[in-house]
């Protein structure tokens, strides 16, 4: 899809961080934009800042894991629009170190946004673009997606990364005119470190849980590399040109790129995967 402007997109998590990035840079090509998310003042907040780039812009809380508030998600897009060109299945958590292990209540809320979310962006939306004829799908994954690790960010994540990859294969053999794009990025300067703020009681740690050393400084180090993370208007350049070149992959850090070499190495030779810590991912 070449030409952006006069189209609609929907963005998830468009209250903050890329989505809000993203919602402004489709603004800005002249679309319409319909940004949702679960925090109100900070999405009426977007809503203002979008507008003031001329196109009708619309907000909606929507708690993405909830797939009949996600459907009334899209027939709202669809019913004031008449169309949606371009959906980003962008909102995500991340879940804060627990000692017991990972407990079920944080595996199902982050589980619930970052992989139901976009199952139910899919479901939702999808059928009614392909009848459109055209349209993109971008899924924000992460690196998190091909990277090891044992929690259910990484579930989330490895899991969005194979069935928009999926999706990719069924839209192009389909022929529907549905381009797709799977964002993978690295550190990007956001507010996802604080993403317990959204968490369900379920989901947090024990009142008395005090985090080891080793907790504290995995903590303080992925902070400090967000922090000082790539602009979220630079990645939402990156997903601009690949949906007007439809291009799959949006990397926004080739050197965490390089390492998928020696993953995909050792798979192919049948080689016992590489053990790294959460520091070397600079
Ligand atoms: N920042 C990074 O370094 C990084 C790296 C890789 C991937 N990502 C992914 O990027 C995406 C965007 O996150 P961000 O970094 O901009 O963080 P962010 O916290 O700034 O933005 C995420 C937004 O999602 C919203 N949200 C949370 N739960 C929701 C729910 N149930 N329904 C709807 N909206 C919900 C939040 O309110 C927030 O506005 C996420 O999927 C995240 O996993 C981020």
């Amino acid at each position: 899809m070449q030409d952006l402007s006069d189209k609609t997109a929907v963005v998830t998590g468009a209250a903050s961080g890329m989505g809000r990035a993203f919602a402004n840079r489709f603004a800005r090509e002249g679309m319409n934009v319909v940004l949702s998310d679960i925090e109100a003042p900070k999405l009426d907040d977007a809503v203002a800042e979008v507008a003031a780039h001329g196109t009708r812009v619309i907000g909606q809380i929507t708690d993405v894991a909830d797939g009949a508030a996600v459907d009334q998600l899209a027939d709202l897009a669809f019913g004031e629009f008449g169309g949606v060109h371009v959906l980003c299945n962008n909102a995500g958590v991340a879940e804060a170190p627990n000692p017991d292990f990972i407990s079920v209540g944080a595996w199902e809320w982050v589980m619930g946004v970052n992989f139901w979310g976009v199952v139910h962006g899919h479901r939702a939306f999808i059928p009614r673009m392909i009848e459109q004829g055209e349209g993109h799908v971008v899924n924000t994954a992460s690196m998190a997606g091909h990277l090891p690790g044992h929690s259910p960010y990484t579930a989330s994540k490895w899991a969005v990364v194979g069935i928009t990859q999926g999706l990719y294969n069924t839209m192009a053999t389909d022929q529907t005119g549905i381009g797709v794009s799977c964002l993978c990025p690295g550190w990007v300067r956001t507010e996802i470190a604080e993403a317990s703020r959204n968490q369900p009681e379920s989901a947090a740690p024990p009142a008395l849980y005090e985090p080891t050393e080793e907790q504290q400084a995995a903590r303080a180090f992925v902070k400090a590399a967000i922090d000082g993370g790539m602009e979220p208007d630079a990645v939402a350049d990156l997903v601009h040109d690949a949906i007007v070149n439809n291009r799959f992959w949006i990397f926004t850090d080739l050197g965490m790129v390089e390492m998928l070499r020696e993953k995909h190495a050792s798979i192919v030779e049948n080689r016992n995967p590489q053990i790294f810590g959460i520091v070397d991912l600079d």
